[in-house]
């Protein structure tokens, strides 16, 4: 084996172990927004039985504009757990990026807390601008990190 060929083999190698460096790399990122580091609930799971049903729950109900204080009660708490569902989008390095960031606490828990003192409040103004927020959250964090939509 000459020089060259050895120089070559050296150099592949190197690419080789780039290959798997950014590979790696690609997998931890995208495990972060599926799932947290240690908690085992994946994004996923949250969405399906936390942020959807709570949601359109939410939304019925902000739209009609609650009918007594059972309705209103309801309300408050469909906008508590999605409040409360907005740390956990936030913890444990599920977090990858200030899109993220933004759409978890700027429209999701904000919004949830202003539709909880809104539905408090039983003002149904306030909790349809509060439910315009929680609903920009959806689109502003699929829209970047929801890769099947
Ligand atoms: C901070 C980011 C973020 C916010 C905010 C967010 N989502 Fe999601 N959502 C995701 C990601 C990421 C996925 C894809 C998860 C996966 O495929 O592993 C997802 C998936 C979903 C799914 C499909 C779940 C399934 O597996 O069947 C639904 C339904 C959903 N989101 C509803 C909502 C609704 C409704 C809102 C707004 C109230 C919302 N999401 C807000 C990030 C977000």
């Amino acid at each position: 084996m000459n020089k060259v060929t050895s120089f070559l083999r050296s150099k592949n190698g190197a690419i080789a172990a780039a290959v798997v460096i950014a590979a790696l790399g690609a997998t931890a990122l995208q495990a972060q927004v599926k799932q947290g580091k240690t908690r085992p609930a994946k994004t996923g799971q949250l969405m399906k039985g936390i942020v959807k049903p709570n949601c359109g729950d939410a939304k019925k109900l902000s739209d009609a504009g609650p009918a007594n204080d059972d309705e209103w009660a309801d309300l408050a708490l469909k906008a508590a757990l999605l409040n409360e569902v907005s740390y956990s989008l936030m913890d444990d390095g599920r977090c990858p990026d200030g899109t993220w960031a933004d759409s978890t606490t700027k429209m999701l828990r904000e919004g949830s807390a202003n539709l909880m003192k809104a539905a408090d409040a039983k003002d149904a103004a306030a909790a349809k601008t509060a439910m315009g927020s929680i609903l920009k959250s959806c689109k502003s964090c699929h829209d970047a990190h929801k890769k099947d939509h």
